[in-house]
């Protein structure tokens, strides 16, 4: 079986390699992977500027698959299933914890899954949502979680509530489809009319665009009469407007940090300018997120399910065009997300 590996830094030092296949173990499950999507995170980690990476390691989290295979005592899934693995692999239920950390898919010294056939522990693998193909639900397990735990686990979001997402990458676009099937009215910013328009089509109540509006916090003050939004999906780094833009009570979740990471210069994060007579003046709260437990995957499944609407995958590379595929994401070219069809 064929598996990407990455053994240096850069994208030269991604290679595609011939593996045996490996085999279901007690408790385990075998999966013949169909589709895995790209993260912001997966970039970082091909630059080295994700931390604890240790090399080789199999790049990418988030995949589908299905069970080809099973290992002794597997109760949790079957021969068939169409299934996806979690981010951290440890984190069942409850709060996230410090060894969590050390078992996230794809970093660290925690293989990928950016291969044709893997073995996870059956614990770990959850059911994807039945109307979704295989490119979507590929989609699901860190842009979907992340916004779902911000807006409906760290935070509470509800229908009527106001939303703000920044930008139209993977995490953003899931914030504006989740929080829509909410019931919430979401303003979308972006760089782009022409995004800003297909986020209306997603249902968009209002958009702007940060590169002709700057300071957007005023904007969305003034969209919102002057209240301010319940909660601003905070991917950028943008902390001193986010918090601007908040009605008494709101809340940012703080996702990433893109207005401060350059692949070239492979810088990463930094420490974030706060506006601290903004939250005391809003009663804000801010909220860090890193991406969700099993039960909260399982319980957004549930939701898209209901809901019955599409993530949104801008392109899907074939196998052997990975290194294609990362470059049109560092692009920023995309609106959604980026795929990459492994079989099926
Ligand atoms: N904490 C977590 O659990 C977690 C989970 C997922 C992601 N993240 C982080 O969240 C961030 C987003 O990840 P992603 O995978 O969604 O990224 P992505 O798909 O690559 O998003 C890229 C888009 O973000 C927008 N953007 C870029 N720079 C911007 C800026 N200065 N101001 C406003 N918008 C900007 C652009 O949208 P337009 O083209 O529309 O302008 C761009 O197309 C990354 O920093 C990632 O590391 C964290």
């Amino acid at each position: 079986m064929r598996t990407w590996q990455l053994r240096t830094l850069g994208y030269d030092g991604l290679a595609l390699e011939e593996r045996p296949e490996p085999q279901a173990g007690p408790g385990q499950a075998l999966l013949r992977m169909k589709s895995a999507s790209l993260n912001s995170r997966d970039l970082q980690v091909v630059h080295g500027i994700y931390p604890g990476s240790q090399l080789p390691l199999v790049p990418v989290s988030d995949g589908v698959g299905e069970v080809i295979a099973v290992g002794e005592g597997v109760t949790r899934v079957a021969v068939g299933d169409r299934v996806s693995p979690i981010l951290f692999q440890t984190w069942l239920r409850g709060p996230i914890t410090s060894s969590d950390w050390g078992q996230a898919l794809g970093a660290g010294g925690c293989d990928g899954i950016l291969s044709e056939l893997a073995v996870f522990d059956e614990q770990t693998l959850v059911k994807v949502p039945a109307q979704l193909t295989d490119d979507e639900a590929a989609t699901l397990t860190i842009a979907g979680l992340t916004a779902w735990q911000a807006l409906f686990v760290a935070d509470s979001v509800k229908a009527g509530d106001t939303v703000l997402v920044q930008g139209t990458g993977g995490v953003s676009i899931f914030g504006l489809q989740l929080a829509v099937a909410a019931g919430a009215r979401v303003i979308v910013t972006s760089s782009s009319d022409e995004k800003l328009a297909r986020a209306r089509t997603l249902g968009a109540w209002e958009t702007i665009n940060y590169r002709a509006t700057p300071e957007w916090q005023e904007e969305a003050k003034r969209l919102t009469d002057g209240v301010g939004v319940n909660h601003v999906i905070e991917v950028v780094g943008d902390h001193r407007r986010s918090i601007r833009a908040l009605c008494i009570g709101g809340a940012i979740s703080v996702i990433g940090y893109l207005q401060n990471l350059s692949f070239d210069g492979g810088t990463r994060g930094g420490v974030q300018e706060t506006d601290v007579m903004g939250l005391i003046l809003s009663n804000g709260r801010v909220l860090g997120i890193a991406d969700g437990n099993r039960d909260a995957y399982e319980a957004m499944n549930r939701a898209i399910a209901i809901a019955g609407f599409h993530p949104v995958v801008d392109r899907t590379f074939a196998f052997e065009e990975v290194v294609e595929a990362m470059r049109y994401l560092e692009s920023g070219s995309h609106f959604g997300k980026v795929c990459i069809r492994i079989g099926g």
